[in-house]
């Protein structure tokens, strides 16, 4: 079989598990809200972002997309999309050089007419639209944002007036970072962790740095294994929260001659570095699934260690002690880079925020001055909700006295912007 033929194969069974996705294309399937819209998106290239690119599609948009990351592409789903004809520029494996080539391939559309929306992951292509295609910016709608480090790139380029184009952080929706950051990371690190070194996790003592939304689903996943996990962290309140939830809560120095397995998950450079790993025990694991490649010091270790490559995505190095690191993907995202990243269900609530980000600010351009917006509370009560009937769940009904005394309506929003759920 062809790898297009397999990569559409997959492509169809994603769809099975992406309910938020196919309700989208059910309900504004036939009316294309996203009509004249070209979509230029910087986005993991996975069988689940396939699943977006056909939903955009089928909502009126031309789409071109690069990937956010020189790892992640599955190359099967990215054949699968250029057989049907979309135009998707990465490959596993490409070059930084070849990153920053596919990154511009999306700025103008086969008909030679350039991108008027984006749909960005850490403000990549915004960043790049904003210094090199500059004449392009006062024809762009819109920006949506999915990722934490991407909505603090933008928040820097606001404060300093750059920014140019109105954009929704689409990462704070509820329905992406508390169910991707938590209930994805929960599944897919040790998932990442287990095809690269089959590991046995029970009883090993595993460091996880930082204890936010991603670093709670890391901790909980590994002591659901059996680990025992040590957190570290730089907010008390993060800390305090670790330790309530029962994890030890030590700094790095401290952890570092303790732990067996790392994992970065902080968005914050140069967390685990070269006094770090001179202090650990041999064969320690090192792998990151916070932000990006920075936040182990790779370039420390290939300058200062002898590497044996074990299998791609898995090198061990030997340090001037004798002792040895084991990192995983480079230092790169260990979920996309050694597994398949998130699971289908919980992309199709972060990518059913997406569609709806895109619909609104392409049909409601004067709603949106240039300002980093968020989805209304209605909106991601409604991505939710077209995700409850594929897991049987149903809702209880408010009756209009509970909705009095409450202060809410009956249909929603049952919660105020500030609730932290
Ligand atoms: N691998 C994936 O699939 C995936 C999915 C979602 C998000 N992410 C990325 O994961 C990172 C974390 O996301 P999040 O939503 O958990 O962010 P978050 O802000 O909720 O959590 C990060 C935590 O790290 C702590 N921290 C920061 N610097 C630290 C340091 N030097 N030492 C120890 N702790 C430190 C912060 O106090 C915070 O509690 C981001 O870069 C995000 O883009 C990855």
């Amino acid at each position: 079989m062809s790898q297009a033929d397999s990569g559409r194969l997959e492509i169809d069974l994603a769809e099975c598990e992406m309910p938020g996705l196919m309700k989208m294309r059910r309900i504004y399937g036939p009316s294309k809200p996203l009509k004249g819209a070209r979509i230029a998106g910087c986005l993991h290239l996975t069988v689940q972002t396939a699943v977006l690119i056909e939903t955009l599609q089928e909502l009126g948009a031309e789409v071109q997309f690069c990937s956010c990351n020189v790892f992640s592409t599955q190359d099967h789903a990215t054949a699968a999309l250029a057989k049907k004809g979309t135009g998707v520029f990465g490959w596993k494996g490409e070059t930084d050089e070849e990153y920053v080539w596919c990154l511009d391939q999306t700025v103008y559309f086969p008909n030679g007419k350039p991108l008027n929306m984006i749909l960005d992951t850490g403000a990549d292509l915004t960043k790049w639209i904003h210094d090199k295609h500059p004449d392009l910016i006062s024809g762009i709608r819109g920006i949506s944002e999915e990722t934490t480090a991407g909505v603090i790139n933008l928040g820097k380029l606001l404060k300093e007036g750059k920014l140019k184009v109105p954009a929704i952080n689409v990462n704070d929706s509820v329905t992406k970072s508390k169910f991707e950051n938590i209930y994805g990371t929960r599944e897919s690190l040790v998932d990442g962790i287990k095809r690269a070194t089959d590991i046995m996790l029970a009883g090993k003592v595993c460091v996880v740095a930082g204890y936010g939304d991603v670093g709670k689903g890391a901790s909980l996943s590994l002591r659901g294994a059996g680990a025992r996990v040590v957190v570290t962290e730089v907010d008390p309140i993060n800390a305090l929260q670790a330790a309530m939830g029962g994890f030890e809560v030590l700094t790095m120095e401290e952890a570092a001659v303790k732990g067996q397995i790392f994992v970065t998950s902080t968005g914050c450079p140069s967390i685990i570095r070269g006094e770090h790993m001179l202090s650990m025990r041999d064969n320690a694991i090192v792998c990151n699934t916070g932000h990006f490649d920075s936040e182990i010091d790779v370039k420390w270790l290939k300058d200062n260690a002898e590497r044996f490559n074990i299998k791609p995505q898995v090198d061990r190095f030997k340090l001037s002690n004798g002792r040895h690191i084991i990192l995983l993907a480079e230092g790169n995202l260990v979920n996309l880079a050694c597994a398949t990243g998130q699971s289908s269900f919980v992309m199709s609530c972060s990518f059913t925020n997406l569609v709806l980000a895109q619909i609104e600010l392409w049909t409601k351009q004067k709603e949106y001055p240039v300002e980093i917006h968020r989805l209304p509370k209605k909106l991601d009560e409604e991505v939710a909700e077209a995700h409850l009937d594929h897991l049987g769940v149903k809702l209880s009904k408010l009756n209009e006295k509970q909705a009095t005394y409450m202060g809410v309506s009956i249909d929603g929003p049952f919660k105020s912007d500030q609730y932290r759920y």
